[in-house]
């Protein structure tokens, strides 16, 4: 039975009944990142224990068809895998761009479990590398049915394209993962995200959990859409009818930072843009990403306080935000910064 648009909101914990509305949602990006190494369970518990309203695992695929937590599926750059396995290492073709290094598909989850997670970041804690072992994203929603409170999971397909190409599709072990979690049902805090457009479409007709739809830069091309030859860009997506359109198969919209408030070239944060109005006049929740709290990542005029840089988004009207310091993010929402009431 297919449930409402308003019930599926509401499950997702988008929006209350009645006039008040919820709190921007805080979705722990790639877990506790700012602190422990990415796509761990320790960085998801510990985001969890902050705090946090969703962690967000991105999903790639092993040889025999696991889903697992890694930004991407060449596996060097957070994992131990080239001193582990050197022979391995090869060169392909990922979305159009030639990757060397140690794929996903190329190894099978009892391979990839000997791996050990590592820090990406070389301005960041180093101390927990070589600790933690790659999850599973059934192991991902184990954590989160166990916490202590309710928490949401926003998984990501990454490589959609490129893994169906494979013969190792990532929609149909996603649902699977998420039916054997009881994740899939009318109140089931879960969010599906991509980078793509055909796969939200497709995945539309296969469920009922929300849909998010990421925006790249305005120049490029979703991959699938590249593929297939196409020419709409996320620059299309991202105006008023492109909006529409992300509408008929999507709940929200996950664009990059830049899109709601621009940065000049001196790195002053310009005005907010009317994305989110005209994101939320498509009918569209709004989650922008990434938010990361040193001073590399923060505009001048933030003045390096990331404090400021959540309350200029609050203020702008997001609905959610993807952080790396879920812990920061919340002390802005919760007590930092001025929260007009929201409709
Ligand atoms: O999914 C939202 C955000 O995580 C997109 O960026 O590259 O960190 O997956 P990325
Ligand atoms: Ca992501």
């Amino acid at each position: 039975m297919r449930v409402s648009r308003i019930g599926i909101l509401l499950a997702a914990g988008l929006m209350v009944s009645g006039a008040a509305s919820t709190k921007p949602l805080i979705i722990a990006h790639r877990g506790a990142s700012g602190y422990l190494p990415e796509h761990t369970l320790e960085g998801y518990a510990r985001a969890i224990e902050m705090g946090a309203d969703f962690i967000e695992p991105d999903l790639v695929s092993t040889k025999d068809g696991v889903l697992i937590a890694r930004h991407e599926n060449e596996m060097s750059e957070t994992t131990d895998v080239a001193a582990k396995f050197p022979d391995r290492k090869t060169k392909k073709v990922i979305d159009g761009r030639t990757v060397d290094g140690w794929f996903s598909e190329d190894f099978t989850l009892a391979e990839i479990k000997t791996l050990r997670a590592k820090e990406r970041l070389s301005f960041r804690d180093q101390a927990n590398n070589g600790k933690f072992q790659v999850p599973t994203f059934a192991e991902v929603l184990a954590l989160v049915n166990a916490a202590k409170r309710p928490v949401g999971v926003y998984p990501e397909t990454k490589h959609p394209t490129y893994f169906a190409g494979l013969g190792l599709a990532l929609e149909a072990p996603l649902l699977e993962d998420l039916r054997s979690a009881k994740l899939d049902g009318a109140t089931s805090r879960v969010f599906i995200q991509s980078f793509e457009v055909s796969n939200l479409k497709a995945l539309k007709t296969r469920t009922n959990l929300p849909l998010v739809q990421l925006l790249g830069e305005a120049t490029e091309r979703p991959f699938d859409q590249e593929a297939a030859g196409g020419p709409l860009t996320y620059g299309d997506m991202a105006t008023s009818k492109g909006m529409i359109e992300i509408a008929t198969y999507a709940a929200g919209i996950g664009p990059y930072k830049a899109y709601i408030i621009g940065v000049d070239r001196e790195g002053n944060a310009a005005a907010p843009t009317d994305f989110i109005a005209r994101a939320h006049a498509a009918g569209l929740k709004v989650h922008p990403y990434t938010f990361r709290s040193e001073e590399r990542y923060l505009a001048k005029a933030f003045k390096a306080d990331p404090i400021a840089e959540y309350c200029a988004f609050f203020a702008a009207g997001v609905d959610g935000l993807f952080s790396d310091f879920a812990d920061t993010a919340l002390k802005a929402r919760d007590k930092s910064c001025p929260m007009a009431p929201r409709k």
